[in-house]
């Protein structure tokens, strides 16, 4: 089944659970879509684990362009989403849209993602207008590293609380057709998932959501050291990648790989010629 944005907002109604994933290559793309992952995410969170970045900053609307046409050609019937990344749409309605296109028309997405709530809701209805479907990104909102002063959760004072709910429904009545919640309590977000029409996809904010999103590295165990509260590790592969990587160092330098069945043959006469 194709996911579309009617497909996504009609799970949320019967109750079914969205599973979405960030992806930031081709052949990635190409298993998730096998495993029949609903949405795929070209998250700004590129920076940091495909570039190596210590947060999300510096990434570049080409940046997410390149990583997003990837994963396109990988994929038939899962739901593209691609993020704005930090000032590609803060500067102004006009920036907002101007990027936005360029998304869709040179990343081939079928939906931008950005973060903010009530700050942005100006930026998502010119988007919208422009027949471009929006997901909104509320609770912890990794560009505003600097003013949040670090990741933290967000939404655990009443203030703070208020201000998401508010967020929340300042995105849906601005067009957004669903919204993330990052690390957001789960009573909160299950609070605001049943206040919305719209589907929530949670990271870091329960069960209550009506999908989830990870970031496939952490989600298949491929950093060590730090783990988030919010991951699972569904596989070990970063332990599998290093064990084939040191088991083929030892082969090559034990002179065991390449083997018979791995060489290409040539004549016997076409090597005496060569010889001679
Ligand atoms: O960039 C990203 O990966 C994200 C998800 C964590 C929601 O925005
Ligand atoms: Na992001």
């Amino acid at each position: 089944m194709k996911n579309t944005v009617t497909t996504l907002q009609e799970m949320k109604r019967k109750g079914e659970k969205i599973s979405m994933l960030t992806c930031y290559d081709y052949t990635t793309a190409c298993l998730m879509e096998d495993a029949g992952i609903n949405a795929i995410l070209i998250g700004d969170s590129l920076g940091m684990t495909m570039m190596g970045y210590s947060d999300t900053l510096p990434v570049t609307v080409d940046d997410i362009i390149h990583h997003c046409a990837s994963v396109s050609r990988g994929l038939k019937d899962t739901f593209l989403v691609a993020d704005m990344p930090f000032m590609s749409y803060q500067t102004s309605v006009y920036d907002a849209v101007k990027n936005a296109g360029r998304l869709v028309k040179e990343g081939h997405a079928q939906a931008v993602k950005l973060e903010g709530g009530a700050s942005v809701c100006e930026q998502i209805q010119a988007i919208v207008n422009a027949d471009i479907p929006v997901v909104a990104h509320i609770g912890l909102t990794p560009q505003s590293i600097n003013a949040f002063g670090g990741f933290k959760v967000q939404g655990k004072n009443v203030e703070r609380a208020i201000q998401i709910v508010e967020d929340a429904k300042a995105v849906e009545a601005a067009g957004a057709f669903m919204v993330t919640l990052e690390c957001v309590p789960e009573e909160l977000a299950t609070l605001i998932s049943k206040e919305l029409t719209i589907p929530t996809i949670g990271i870091g904010a329960g069960a209550g959501c009506d999908g989830q999103v990870l970031v496939y590295q952490d989600m298949l165990g491929m950093f060590s050291g730090f783990k988030p509260k919010f991951v699972k590790h569904y596989a070990n592969i970063g332990e599998e990648m290093k064990n084939a990587f040191k088991a083929y160092d030892a082969e090559v330098k034990a002179k065991t790989f390449p083997a018979a069945e791995h060489n290409f043959a040539i004549d016997a006469d076409v090597m005496k010629a060569v010889k001679a």
